[in-house]
């Protein structure tokens, strides 16, 4: 397995979903950087399960136990390493799926791939419950994003067919994508809620369950971050947000809608103000060339329907090679998507802080 991340801010992600604890080790924060942790355990509730009826109905805390690298509430330089135990876990519910694969979760292809060794339970170190290390990391990445005046944000851009509006991609300020952290239900049209609360339900009702659509952005990114040709910021964001799991699509500024657009129509003209070089569209998503360009940095994430569902599949049984039917019990997310809101801002933050680390010019403390 791979659970490392980065190169000047290093991650490292641990733990299975029924086992012991989760956690990770976070290499590179700058001695003497502020830890706010008051501010870390506010992120991790937002993604914490069994506090909306969209979420599975698992109730964790998520406390994280810091075990070392801050003292006096300030990074010391050594890693910090954080522990999240899994408090309520029964792994009885699984007892079937040693053997019988749920189609769309990592099951089978796990199976294959560690040779029938990987924890099924729960999902083991496939589970969406591997996203709270990220959070935890993230929430460290904001921070240094926000001394240098830079804040993440989402909102739940879609459920389903229903959509909220878009992201206003020249306009966006600070205060209106931190305004959506307080949101269990993030959106920008609150109409939206009711609708789409109700297309949860109704999935639920049929032992089904739904996808949808984040759209996540940055505002006060300079120009200037990101290192093609390999680590451009789209480069290094999209792997983030593709290590998330159920992420099955990113697109940054239009994204495959400006591949329908003539170039008069998607280069983002520019002009001086104030001394400073803008642009009065934000097609690109605050990226060209890999590299941020001061516009408000805008993306989406596609994420599936939840993959365990209580309604009867056709699966198999890898043991006895046949096939058989599947009906999943145990507690699952009716639709992921409100609770990956935070998960995909902290993907964003890992990828800028990574980058901006990686700049000379930028300085932390
Ligand atoms: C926050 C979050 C919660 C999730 N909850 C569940 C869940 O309750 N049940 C489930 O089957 N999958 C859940 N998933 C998705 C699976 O972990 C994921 O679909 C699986 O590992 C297969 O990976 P893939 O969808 O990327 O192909 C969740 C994902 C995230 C990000």
């Amino acid at each position: 397995m791979s659970a490392n991340f980065g190169r000047q801010f290093r991650l490292s992600i641990f733990g299975e979903s029924h086992g012991g604890g989760i956690g990770m080790v976070i290499d590179g924060i700058p001695a003497g950087f502020p830890i706010d942790e008051d501010a870390i355990a506010y992120h991790m509730a937002r993604r914490a399960p069994g506090n909306d009826p969209t979420a599975t109905a698992r109730k964790e805390p998520d406390r994280v136990k810091i075990v070392s690298g801050i003292l006096d509430g300030h990074a010391t330089g050594a890693p910090l390493c954080g522990i999240i135990e899994n408090t309520n876990t029964r792994s009885g519910d699984y007892a079937q799926l040693r053997s019988r694969i749920r189609p769309g979760h990592a099951d089978y292809a796990g199976f294959v791939k560690y040779n029938g060794y990987n924890d099924p339970r729960g999902g083991g170190h496939f589970s969406g419950r591997i996203t709270a290390p990220l959070v935890f990391a993230g929430s460290i990445a904001r921070q240094i994003l926000q001394k240098q005046g830079i804040t993440v944000g989402a909102h739940i851009a879609a459920i389903g067919p229903l959509c909220d509006s878009r992201f206003d991609p020249v306009n966006l300020t600070a205060d209106a994508l931190t305004a959506l952290h307080s949101l269990r239900f993030p959106l920008l049209n609150a109409d939206m809620e009711t609708p789409m609360r109700a297309h949860i339900d109704a999935a639920r009702m049929r032992q089904d369950s739904t996808g949808g659509v984040i759209e996540c952005a940055a505002t006060g990114v300079r120009a200037g971050v990101g290192s093609p040709f390999f680590d451009s910021l789209e480069s290094v964001t999209a792997h983030l947000l593709f290590s998330v799991p159920a992420v099955k699509g990113v697109e940054f500024g239009d994204g495959f809608a400006i591949s329908q657009l003539h170039s008069s129509e998607s280069n983002d003209p520019m002009r001086v103000a104030d001394g400073h070089v803008i642009c009065t569209s934000n097609h690109n998503g605050g990226i060209t060339g890999g590299i941020t360009n001061g516009m408000p940095v805008i993306l989406r994430a596609a994420i599936k329907p939840t993959p365990s569902i209580s309604r009867t599949q056709q699966s198999v049984n890898i043991e006895t090679m046949e096939n058989t039917d599947l009906a999943i019990t145990g507690r699952h997310d009716p639709c992921i998507v409100p609770r990956a809101v935070v998960v995909i801002e902290s993907a964003l933050a890992l990828a800028l802080c990574e980058l901006l680390m990686d700049d000379a010019a930028t300085h932390f403390i």
